[in-house]
Formats: structure tokens, sequence, C-alpha cells
């Protein structure tokens, strides 16, 4: 077994998912029969009480465990573990009507009235002293059930509370990251600038909507601070948790690149990271390949988030949704390969929301392994049948990492300051479109590239993309330049190195902090174009890219210049540059063009590295699992037809087959070879 198992008693993958049994508590048929069911399905663990404060607490004081313990035996009974959740997600109706202070507060400044989730006040001391007893009870009643692997911690965390009591503690958060000093907060905001100059701290308040929205560094606080108090929140919760039971690890349901918060400044906080994984499969806006590219990005996201253990996907759709605007049913197969895609990607979990459809409210239609019709014999129950015991089959790589050779940057800050800056074009910034469409170019070339912040340690990494880091952290200059003087390969582009960590411009020319050095150029204009508009960048091959959105006029210091653009008052000048320090590459691309035209550039740097290109016939997805002592490669044959894939080695997994070179893979087929580790 490897030893970065996350699960020693599941012993190889988890499958399983959300399961809502307070829903069914007067019907113990079903109950029972679920389990049943759950054994067929190759089912050995489930998402508990992740919405049952109600029933655990039904009017306030007044607590009921006995139910679900009954349920965690039964399900331990028959090799189904635990995954036990807190209910902090959602609250009771008695605790808002007593404790109003619990309802969040938006943007205008108007409290909420009872309902929903996802919708607590995250400073309130009465909620998080109601949840911390609750919490409490869950651990001294399960902690010590042999069934409980993991805590899952309330549920999707997001959203902004503008209250008196989140204001306060805003102020607080300030006065400590400016040393209790309002001159050095008005330096670092630039408020003599319309005279938005405070006195005190007392006077700060959240940019509610018809407030201060126009000082830019209050703006970027307020989301690092959101992303500070609900990590906060969620650190309650956790140590309640731990200091009654230190051994079980704890996971917070994370939502792909969500923009709300800043999930890097979470993830040392949590013993595993896990997410919901929900794409929109089979959509009239682009191909199945296009949608699991995506989804593959957003894997790494997670993946990066703790690099050197699996991740899970705590939830994803066994069927369809019932959220989206059209809510499509996978076609057959599709399920299968979308599993396997997360695995392939270094999950170590296939887990489904949910179980088992309600019979009423908000969610009765979203789909589930468990129909309304009840039966196993579904088409729905047995492809995920299927992929219990697909999963079965390949259990020897759980444990195993993905470790790529290459990294693409994204800040979460960088992201805001960008979407908030007064400048650019509205609506063409499209920074994470950007990140996205460079990420799936290197996919294509069968890399996948983890995705981490620019202040992290690069020292694994060979090749290195970072697309407009138009904030640079305190640490990011100096790991660029130490990246590429050990020999990396690093791509920056337009929009590069403008303003420091607090948005303040750098003086000197951009990009700033010693970047102009590394890069050998100096970002003079960027000009917008509007969306009809191109440029193109011509290079020596007698190829021409083309250009849209943005495009910089540099000053070219002692870089190479390796294209220039095509138009306009601009044309002949540099676009395309590269500074070398001795085995080590700083290339800048000036302006916006598609990643896939910049695929050669793209090879060349991964030459450079020495890291092989691996040639895959069109639709096929690839990825490796590394282990100590053996290897997993991951083929997804994305296409309704047959597929060869010429140079494979090793034992496939899924059909114990020996591979002397050609893999044959049928339509939406899928391999596990393994191979002894290199
Ligand atoms: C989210 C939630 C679940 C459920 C699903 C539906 O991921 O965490 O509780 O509502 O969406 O897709
Ligand atoms: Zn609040």
């Amino acid at each position: 077994m490897e030893d970065k198992i996350l699960f020693p008693k599941i012993g190889g993958f988890v499958h399983g998912g959300d399961y809502n049994p307070e829903q069914w508590l007067d019907r113990p048929d079903i109950l029972e029969k679920d389990v049943e069911m759950m054994k067929k399905a190759g089912i050995n663990s489930a998402s508990l009480g992740i919405f049952s404060w109600s029933v655990y607490e039904p009017r306030e004081g007044e607590f009921h465990f006995e139910w679900m313990e009954s349920i965690i035996d039964r399900l331990y009974q028959n090799g189904i573990y635990t995954v036990l959740s807190t209910p902090s997600g959602a609250r009771p109706a008695w605790l808002d009507e007593k404790y109003p202070e619990a309802l969040r507060v938006d943007k205008t400044g108007l409290r909420a009235h009872h309902g929903g989730r996802h919708n607590h006040c995250m400073t309130s001391p009465v909620y998080r002293e109601k949840v911390a007893i609750l919490d409490r009870k869950l651990a001294e009643r399960f902690g010590s059930h042999p069934g409980v692997i993991l805590y899952h911690i309330s549920n999707e965390f997001s959203g902004e509370c503008f209250c008196p009591l989140c204001t306060r503690k805003f102020r607080t958060y300030l006065a400590e990251k400016y040393d209790h000093d309002i001159d050095k907060l008005n330096a670092a905001w630039w408020t003599r600038f319309w005279s938005h100059t405070y006195n005190n701290f007392e006077q700060i308040e959240p940019p509610f909507a018809n407030g201060e929205t126009s000082v830019m560094g209050l703006n970027l606080e307020w989301k690092r601070f959101t992303t500070w108090n609900t990590n906060d929140f969620m650190k309650h919760e956790r140590d309640v948790l731990r200091s009654i039971t230190p051994d079980i690890p704890v996971t917070t349901n994370f939502m792909r690149l969500f923009g709300g918060l800043d999930y890097r400044k979470m993830a040392p906080d949590l013993d595993v990271i896990s997410w919901d994984n929900y794409p929109l499969f089979h959509n009239d806006q682009e191909t199945l390949g296009d949608t699991m590219d995506e989804t593959a990005f957003q894997h790494a996201v997670i993946r990066s988030l703790k690099r050197d253990k699996p991740f899970m996907m705590m939830e994803s759709a066994p069927g369809l949704v019932n959220w989206q605007a059209v809510n499509k049913v996978k076609r057959p197969g599709v399920h299968k390969l979308a599993c396997l895609q997360a695995i392939g990607c270094g999950s170590d979990s296939v887990q489904y929301f949910q179980w088992r459809k309600g019979r009423g409210s908000y969610e009765q239609f979203h789909g589930a392994v468990v129909d309304h019709l009840g039966t196993d014999d579904t088409r729905i129950f047995r492809e995920v049948a299927e992929v219990g015991q697909l999963l079965r089959k390949i259990a020897p790589a759980a444990g195993t990492i993905v470790q790529p050779k290459a990294a693409l940057l994204f800040d979460w800050d960088n992201r805001w300051a960008l979407e908030d800056v007064k400048a650019l074009a509205r609506d063409t910034k499209k920074y994470e479109e950007t990140c996205i469409d460079i990420w799936k170019a290197f996919f294509r070339l069968g890399m996948d590239m983890d995705v981490v912040g620019s202040d992290e340690d690069l020292s694994r990494y060979d090749v290195v993309i970072a697309p407009m880091l138009y904030m640079l952290q305190p640490e990011s200059a100096r790991n660029l330049t130490a990246f590429v003087e050990r020999g990396g390969q690093l791509l920056a582009t337009y929009c590069t190195g403008y303003v420091d960590s607090e948005q303040l411009c750098f003086l000197g020319g951009f990009p700033g902090d010693g970047l102009k050095n590394l890069f050998g150029i100096i970002s003079e204009e960027i000009d917008s174009l509007y969306p009809s508009d191109r440029n193109g960048i011509a290079l020596p091959d007698g190829n021409r890219w083309e250009v849209r959105d943005y495009a910089e006029i540099l000053r070219v210091q002692d870089a190479e210049i390796l294209g220039v653009y095509t138009d306009d008052f601009y044309a002949g000048k540099a676009a395309l540059t590269c500074k070398n320090h001795g085995k080590g590459n700083a290339y800048y691309i000036a302006a916006r063009t598609d990643a896939v035209s910049m695929l050669p550039l793209f090879r060349q740097m991964l030459h450079n590295a020495g890291i092989p290109v691996k040639e895959l016939p069109d639709g096929v997805e690839y990825h490796l699992r590394s282990g100590r002592e053996c290897c997993y490669a991951f083929y997804l044959n994305r296409t309704d037809h047959m597929v060869e894939i010429p140079g494979v080695r090793g034992v496939d997994l899924v059909t114990d087959a020996v591979i002397e070179d050609n893999l044959l893979l049928p339509a939406f087929g899928v391999a596990v070879v393994r191979t002894s580790a290199t």
C-alpha cells in the first residue's frame, strides 16, 4: 500500500457520497435497503449529517444522536465508513428566531431573513458558540467510532457579511495588519487621492454598495479579510473537533476556482483537500473534450493546494444536477470517464451528491445514485456500480500522487486586483480564462501542470508560466528570479508586475521589483484593443500569431527579440522576447494570443527543460500518478470510437492485459497502466 494513502482502513479509493438518512427516518425499510444497495454499488463511504442540525437539535439545548448512531453502526457493520460532517452549513429556524445576529447582512446593509443555507455571519459569537456545542457533542459521541474516518466541516463556505460585528472585526484585522498605525494604512491605500484619508480605524467601513468602493486597497483587503474570517470560523470548528479527537483528519469541501475565497490561505489549516465537481457535460457551447479539459484544470487547482498527498472529489453528480440552466443527463459511459479523470488527476475518491433522491423541496429532482424508482437496475445505478468495481481493480494506485514538472502561477489576490482595477478593457481582462487557455494547451501536449501561487516554492518545477501576473507578492519576483537562475524556463505575459501587494504601482518601469532585469525589457505602454481589433506577431519561422485584446509596447534592454508586431504604429517592435540566464530562460510575450498558437513556444520550453512531449491521438487524455514502487498511467478515450495508442507498455489494471506497445481503447474507454517507478 502506498504511504500517502488517505485512509488505510479503506485501503484503496473512497467511493461514496452525501447520504441524507434524516430525510427518511420514518421509512426504516428504505434505510435498510440503502445499505444493501450501497454494497451492490461498491460504496465504501457515506458523508453524513451535512444538513442535520434540526434533527440533532430540534429545539435549543435538546439533542438527539441515537438515530445517527444506528446509521453509522449499520454502515460500519456492512463495511461502509463515515465521513462525518458538522452541520453548520444551514441553521434551524429556532436559532435565527432567537439570535438574529447569526443572519447575514448583505452589501446594501440589509439583514437576511431566515432561510436557505450558507448564509450565516461568520463572526457572530452566538453562532460560533452554538456550532461549537454541537460539534463537541458530535465528536464526543462519534469520534471514537471505528467507522468514522474523516470530519467534513460545514459545507461549501462562501459569501461575505457586512453586519456590525463583521465591520468591527474588519477594523481590528486592519489595525493589526497596519500595526495600529492609521498612517500606514493611508499610505498603503493612497488615500490622499480624492481626500479619502482616514483619521482612525473606527472610520473604516466595508465596501458597502452605496459606500466606499473607490479605494482599491479597501476593496482588496475586504476580500482578504473575508477569506481570513471564513478560515477563522473553519478553524473554530476544527479546533473543537481536534480537542476531542485529534487523530481524525479534517476537510471542508471547496468549489473549483471559486472567486470568493483564497483557498490557498485555507489549505494549510486542513488535513485533506476536497472539492465538489460539477462540470456542464454536453452543453451547447463546447465539445466534451473541452469540458473535460477545463475540469482537469480545476482538479489541478485543487490538487496543487496540497501537492504531496491525494485530494478527494467530495461531490459529483451521478447523472444530472437540478440547478443548471439546462439539466442534461450524462451520456452513457461518460460517468466512468469523469470519475477516472478525477482519479487520474490525483483524487483518491469518487463521491457523489447524492446517494438517494429526496421526495421534496429544492433538490428533489437532483440526480442521485438511487432514483425515485428505488431500484438497482437503472442505467445510473449500473454505471455507478461499474465505477465501484473499477475502483477496486485499480486500488493499488491509491495513495500515489501526480507530480508535474510544469506549473502555472495563479494568485487569488491577483485575480481580485485585476477584476477591480480601473484600467485595461472592462470586459476582456479574462484572467481566469487566459490561465485556463494556457493550461489546456500544455495539457494537449500530455502535460499535467500544477497551479500554484507566485510566492510558493518553485524548486520542483522546470517550466513555469505566469500569465498576467499584474500584482507581485513580496516573494514573487525573488522566486521567479531564483527559478530562472537555477535553469528554469519561465514565460510571463503582458500585464506583469504593475503593482505590489498593496496595489501601489511600481515606479521605474514595469515589470517592477527587479523583474525588468530578469526579462530584459520594460513595458512602456499597454494598448487595449476593441473586441474586433486585431494585430499580429511575426515569428522568424514565417508563422504569424494573431493578437487580440492587449498589446504592450516594449523597450528592449538586453533580451533577444523572437517576434515582432505586424501592424499599427508599433509594427516591427518587439512582441516576444527571451533573456538567457545560463540554462534558464525568461520569455516575455507582450500581447494576448491564443494559447494554441503558442504551442511551438511551449514545445521549445519543454525541450529546453528536457521534458519529453507525449504525442497522443486526438481525444485521448493522459495522466501519470507516481508511487514509491510503481507508476500508473491513465489513458482516457474521450471519443465515441476506438482509438489506438502506440508506445504503451505495462499491465492495464482495468483489463489485466499486458500491453506491449499498442493500447486499444474502446469508445469512452479507460486504461490504468502500471509500470515500475523509474
Ligand atoms: C453543492 C452542495 C450540495 C448540493 C449540490 C447539488 O455541491 O454542497 O449540498 O446542493 O451542490 O449539486
Ligand atoms: Zn457578520
